[in-house]
């Protein structure tokens, strides 16, 4: 079911999509990497999730959120991430664990080309809430429309 109804935070901006390199301390014991919200990542850390024993041919996401906000790292091996804002496609290869994808509100992504033995870890902003999703993309690509994303 089309909700037409935008929230305040979805009028503010459209979504958008970068790049974040957190912080390494290397020493011959291994390397660290650390994060801290509104830090590291804009903002408050309210969920962690981890995708793991993904299989090599699998796909996932396949939605956008009308409010929350994530950060995606490849904690161990690689996948691919494809992004839409409604008007630009995008695809980024994740790999190392100190790079993450910050991927606002309103971003369409799916994710795939999962190597062996993959972590994928997320930071979120927002506890689960189903009612976030916005599971069809032709519901998702009307809302960016209704808000001139495309
Ligand atoms: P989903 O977000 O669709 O996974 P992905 O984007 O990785 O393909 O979530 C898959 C299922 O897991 C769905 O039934 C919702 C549930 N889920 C939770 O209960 N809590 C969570 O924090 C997340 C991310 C998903």
């Amino acid at each position: 079911m089309l909700d037409m109804k935008s929230t305040k935070s979805e009028r503010q901006k459209l979504g958008t999509i970068r790049e974040i390199s957190l912080p390494i301390i290397s020493d011959p014991r291994g390397d660290l990497t650390f994060v801290e919200g509104e830090r590291h990542v804009p903002f408050v850390i309210r969920r962690v999730y981890y995708l793991y024993n993904v299989p090599v041919d699998s796909e996932r996401g396949g939605h956008a959120h009308r409010k929350l906000e994530q950060v995606i790292f490849a904690l161990s091996g690689s996948f691919r991430i494809k992004t839409d804002d409604g008007k630009t496609k995008s695809e980024f290869w994740l790999r190392n664990p100190r790079k993450g994808l910050y991927v606002s509100n309103l971003i369409w992504r799916e994710m795939d080309n999962f190597s062996q033995g993959a972590v994928c870890m997320v930071l979120a902003s927002e506890r689960y809430d189903e009612s976030d999703y916005y599971r069809s993309y032709d519901d998702f690509l009307q809302v960016s429309r209704d808000l001139g994303g495309a």
